[in-house]
């Protein structure tokens, strides 16, 4: 019956059309043009219509039959997507919200894992979360994205919660557990899941996984794949709704030195295209590279809050590497002179309060031989184990951390 609703119109206008063409009046000719032209535009756009709720409401489920080869999950690649939000936004400016959190507090039983946590990530900038084992990264990290509630306290993305979020992956993208894949499902099918799921075109699929490098792997199962394979799909999952607020949790796990260098390229580029950067890592040597600004906590709670800059000078000292066969001579001379002396392995001291020139024209003026003297500047890794010193949950002998530049201090 539907199919002939649109005779109706068309029959008055021919009618019309008939009774007009009888008065042989140019104007009343050109007037019936007009009408069978509005009223096949009418049939047109009406058919169209139609087309478009039937795709958008095709299940694309295979019933029955195997599965495609390339869709381990039943899911048909092949069909056509939903709704089209139209061209994807500019890569180059995309300007994510402040996350804020306001005395954040989370127990597990008798575990407090967040304690009074208050702390703002800020656009435009990559902010590294730094803490020990069992600090609370990843559970804050969960109370962020809504997979956790908080006891106390609040935090937002942008002045919302994430369960206000209408399409929350073109808000916030988030690699938290890279493992929480379905082994059986193929990349591909993964992350066509969560696009329709979130109104996000097919063609973002294959995006992201060309930007993550994963494209000729695309149809394998996931179960399959290596850890860094693995960071890499959860990275492309976060990447999908192309949000202005990422939240990365240890991204770099299993990645190798190319997907290390690749991630940090990928995070500074976020940032500088205006988004909001938000990462865990234990590697300080990297965060150094990487962040902008850190937010330290230890056992729960808020330990700092600074520039990547101000942190380690507020935390660390820089100190002068001397090595010397002469040892005992010079150790005497610089306490002399008022340094802080520390041995710094078996043949070196590491000297405080001095500069590296004063140092020398001690031990010229003691006649000690000099095999080495350089300045070394704090790095985040010592601010970080200066400030996380008292907040260790699990603890092994630092003593036996030594780092590149002697021991740990
Ligand atoms: N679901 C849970 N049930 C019980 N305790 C939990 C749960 N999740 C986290 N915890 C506890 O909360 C504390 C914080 O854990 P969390 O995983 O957030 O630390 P983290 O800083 O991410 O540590 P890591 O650096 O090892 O990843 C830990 O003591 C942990 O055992
Ligand atoms: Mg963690």
């Amino acid at each position: 019956m539907r199919a002939l609703e649109p005779r109706g119109p068309l029959v008055l206008a021919l009618g019309h059309g008939a009774h007009l063409l009888r008065g042989h009046h140019a104007a009343r000719i050109i007037l019936l043009v007009l009408v069978v032209v509005v009223v096949a535009t009418l049939l047109v756009r009406r058919a169209r219509h139609r087309s478009h709720v039937e795709v958008s409401t095709t299940p694309p489920i295979v019933a029955g039959g195997a599965p495609p080869p390339v869709a381990a999950d039943g899911l048909d690649p092949a069909s056509p997507t939903s709704i089209d939000p139209g061209p994807p936004r500019s890569r180059s400016s995309r300007h994510g919200g402040a996350i804020v959190a306001r005395g954040l507090t989370k127990r597990y039983g008798e575990k407090l894992a967040v304690d009074d946590l208050s702390f703002e990530v800020q656009p435009g900038l990559v902010t590294g979360f730094l803490g020990p084992n069992g600090a609370g990264k990843s559970t804050t990290m969960r109370l962020i994205m809504g997979l956790d509630a908080p006891d106390q306290g609040s935090v937002t993305i942008g002045g919302r919660r994430y369960h206000d979020l209408g399409l929350p992956l073109r808000e916030v993208g988030a690699l938290l557990e890279a493992r929480s894949i379905h082994p059986g499902r193929s990349a591909y099918a993964h992350l066509w899941m969560l696009a329709r799921s979130n109104d996000i075109p097919r063609r973002r699929v294959d995006e992201v996984l060309e930007i993550v490098g994963l494209s000729a792997v695309a149809r394998q199962r996931a179960g399959g794949f290596s850890l860094g394979m693995n960071q890499r799909l959860g990275i492309a999952g976060a990447l999908l709704g192309d949000p202005g607020v990422l939240l990365f949790d240890e991204p770099v796990n299993g990645l190798d030195t190319d997907g290390i260098r690749w991630i940090r390229s990928l995070l500074r580029q976020l940032a500088a295209e205006g988004r909001t950067v938000f990462v865990s890592s234990h590697l300080m040597s990297e965060m150094a590279m990487t962040a902008d600004r850190v937010v330290v906590i230890g056992k729960g709670r808020l330990i700092a809050e600074a520039s990547v800059a101000e942190f380690t000078a507020r935390n660390a000292r820089s100190f002068v590497r001397v090595r010397s066969p002469q040892l005992d001579v010079l150790r005497a001379a610089l306490e002399a002179a008022g340094a802080s002396v520390a041995s710094d392995g078996d043949d070196a001291l590491a000297v405080r309060e001095l500069r590296a020139e004063q140092i020398g024209e001690i031990a010229w003026r003691h006649s000690v031989l000099l095999h080495e003297l350089a300045p070394r500047s704090a790095s985040l890794e010592d601010a970080f184990v200066e400030s996380t010193e008292g907040d260790l949950e699990y603890r092994g002998d630092r003593a036996l951390a030594t780092t590149e530049e002697g021991p740990a201090r």
